[in-house]
């Protein structure tokens, strides 16, 4: 079974988080979001990965190469400009074969994939969406379906007094590969907006899943502030770290002096240095190669990567992203190496 990812969005409502980085690539319990959703694959044997890609397309490729290091094979289907979801997924077309997944990097959920493979096939459909239920669906994709579990028709974000359905498009996707053909090459096509209606009306199947167990769109910085908090409550699914059963975790080498005080949840990644008479935590994330700096206390705040916070500083409800060095005491902000802003 193959999975593709669409990686290659601008990101702009989760500005200036990704200024330097893709959307996909922000850390989620010091930990990659793309990383996360790919380690959850591989728990259903899913290793062979295309992942199309466009804005900062480098840094991913960095990141996982081709993906040996990860137990993975990936493969990459890169765009000069944005062809948009549809026009994204035709263009990996010679890598896409049978039936698979597709994914929106953008979101983290709890579905157990065998089930939705199972559905979709029972229900015999070209197209099977996951769906959630949200109480305001007006800034998501609203499906309505009948009681045979097809979609009927689709309204993007529809206004206050036009919603018909609680139930949204999650992201997740299995394909038929013949839905391809359906999809205009080298154009921006939505496949939300565009592609599903028109299978609609050509009287094409799409089943919808109900088996979000979990579903969160990281898009917004309320959400991505969300996302990690859930982690520390163990409401979202992360193989190998759930904070209901312990609320310190440490990666490798890191050094601790004995005056620390963590108070968990904390999560601490790898090379990270704490210095004397410090108090980190409740609900902290320090991200690899970080340094925190004498008698400073943290308090739920997630900073990214290769920080440094000097002496005596005091944060709260901040995020810190990769390569800041925090002079001053700091609350509700976000912090980049360029500025400080409030959240
Ligand atoms: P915003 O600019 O904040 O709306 O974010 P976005 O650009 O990521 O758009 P959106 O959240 O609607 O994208 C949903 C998913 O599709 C994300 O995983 C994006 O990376 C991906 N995506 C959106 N547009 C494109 C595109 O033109 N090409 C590719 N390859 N992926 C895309």
């Amino acid at each position: 079974m193959q999975a593709l990812f669409l990686a290659g969005g601008k990101g702009t409502r989760l500005y200036p988080l990704t200024y330097g980085i893709p959307k996909p690539m922000v850390p989620i319990m010091g930990c990659p979001l793309l990383e996360h959703n790919m380690n959850i694959l591989k728990l259903y044997g899913i290793k062979d990965i295309i992942l199309s890609v466009c804005y900062k397309s480098a840094y991913i490729k960095n990141y996982f190469g081709n993906g040996s290091a990860f137990g993975l094979n990936l493969k990459y289907v890169e765009e000069d400009s944005p062809l948009g979801t549809g026009g994204a997924i035709k263009n990996c077309e010679r890598y896409l074969k049978d039936t698979f997944f597709i994914f929106n990097s953008d979101i983290l959920s709890n579905i157990n994939y065998y089930e939705m493979l199972n559905y979709h096939n029972k229900q015999k459909a070209a197209v099977t969406i996951a769906v959630t239920r949200v109480d305001n669906p007006s800034s998501y994709g609203v499906i309505n379906f009948d009681k045979h579990g097809y979609a009927t028709s689709f309204c993007e974000k529809p206004s206050a007094d036009n919603i018909t359905s609680h139930f949204i498009n999650a992201g997740v996707y299995i394909f038929n590969a013949k839905v391809l053909q359906e999809i205009p090459a080298g154009k921006n096509v939505s496949i939300e907006k565009e592609i599903f209606p028109k299978l609609l009306a050509e009287g094409q199947k799409i089943a919808v899943y109900k088996g979000c167990n979990y579903w969160l769109d990281i898009g917004t910085l309320e959400k991505y502030v969300q996302a990690n908090q859930d982690g520390f409550i163990g409401k979202l699914f992360l193989p190998n770290m759930n904070f209901r059963q312990q609320s310190i975790y440490s990666q490798p080498n890191t050094k601790i002096s004995k005056s620390v005080i963590l108070r968990g949840p904390v999560y601490i990644g790898e090379n990270v240095q704490i210095q004397a008479n410090t108090v980190i935590g409740p609900r902290v994330i320090l991200g690899n190669n970080t340094v925190i700096g004498k008698g400073s206390n943290i308090s739920d705040s997630i900073l990214w990567n290769r920080i440094q916070v000097k002496n005596e500083i005091k944060i709260d409800r901040c995020i810190i992203t990769d390569e800041s060095i925090v002079k001053n005491a700091s609350h509700n902000n976000i912090i980049t190496p360029e500025s400080t802003r409030p959240i």
